[in-house]
């Protein structure tokens, strides 16, 4: 773990109103990317790194890592209406310096017999999960990406990635939301990562389709210290209590309480 004062190399918006329909309401979606070769370096899909927001914040943020290259990592990050935090990120500029530590957590883990990949993005769950495809990609796994959101914004997507998409207001792909799509897809894949809200983990925790198969989901929740000190991401499993940020984020989709869990 690293503690580092990165240089600010770009941060742009992406879109606008991400999602209008789910509480709180996100104003847009922003990438942004940080002079960190040391964390490039070490980072792995599915960790995440903790981000000082300012003095307005006493607490330091999580983000996951959503793409490194050799001068830094990438952060794709929602700004909420009233988070303190997201909007003062959003405001900062090419050359501000901000001050993050990680990386953070334990990772995605892919299974020597795996060849067929299948992830399962809702929304800004995209974050993490690009990261993987394209590490995915560079190990010659085969990847097919189910992307769920609202409406028809998103990230360009690689077109070695097989992209199924779908909206809740049927711009593109599908109307609806991507779980309903899951089972169509789970015979081919050897294993399965998710990242989404709380509710679309629990849909797949109900799923009869998923209930063999190796299922991988990176779990938000409220953070404090991102460093198993203070406790305040506990969760329940069922192989007991276990703290969110040095456990997981990465978690069997099986071993978590579901109904124990209430959303942020
Ligand atoms: C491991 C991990 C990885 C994460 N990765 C990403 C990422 O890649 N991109 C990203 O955009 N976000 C990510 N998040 C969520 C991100 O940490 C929060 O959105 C951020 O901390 C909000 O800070 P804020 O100061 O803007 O909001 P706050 O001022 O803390 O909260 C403002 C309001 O938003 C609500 N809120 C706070 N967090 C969330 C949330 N996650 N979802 C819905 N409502 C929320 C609060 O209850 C409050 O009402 C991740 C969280 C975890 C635990
Ligand atoms: S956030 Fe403090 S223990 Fe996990």
């Amino acid at each position: 773990m690293k503690q580092v004062l990165a240089t600010v190399i770009s941060n742009e918006k992406l879109f606008l109103e991400f999602c209008l329909n789910e509480r709180p309401k996100y104003l847009a979606t922003w990438l942004m990317w940080l002079d960190s070769p040391e964390i490039a370096a070490e980072a792995k899909p599915g960790q995440f790194v903790m981000v000082n927001c300012g003095e307005e914040c006493t607490l330091p943020r999580p983000f996951s890592i959503h793409q490194v290259n050799d001068k830094g990592i990438a952060l794709f990050y929602v700004v909420l209406a009233d988070g303190k935090g997201t909007n003062w990120l959003s405001r900062r500029k090419k050359g501000d310096t901000i001050e993050l530590f990680g990386q953070l957590g334990n990772g995605f883990t892919t299974q020597s017999t795996t060849k067929n990949m299948l992830l399962i993005a809702g929304g800004i769950g995209i974050a993490p999960l690009y990261f993987l495809a394209r590490e995915a990609l560079k190990e010659k796994y085969s990847v097919t990406l189910l992307y769920g959101t609202t409406d028809n914004k998103r990230l360009p997507i690689s077109s070695q990635i097989k992209l199924v998409s779908a909206t809740e207001d049927g711009t593109v792909g599908y109307r609806g939301k991507i779980t309903d799509l899951l089972p169509q897809y789970v015979d081919q894949a050897d294993q399965i990562f998710a990242c989404g809200p709380l509710p679309m983990y629990k849909k797949m925790a109900q799923m009869l389709e998923l209930k063999d198969k190796p299922v991988q989901i990176s779990l938000e929740v409220r953070m404090a210290c991102g460093l198993g000190i203070c406790y305040g991401c506990t969760i329940k499993t069922k192989v007991g209590l276990k703290q969110v940020c040095t456990d997981g984020p990465v978690f069997n989709l099986n071993d978590i309480l579901w109904d124990e869990l209430v959303d942020i």
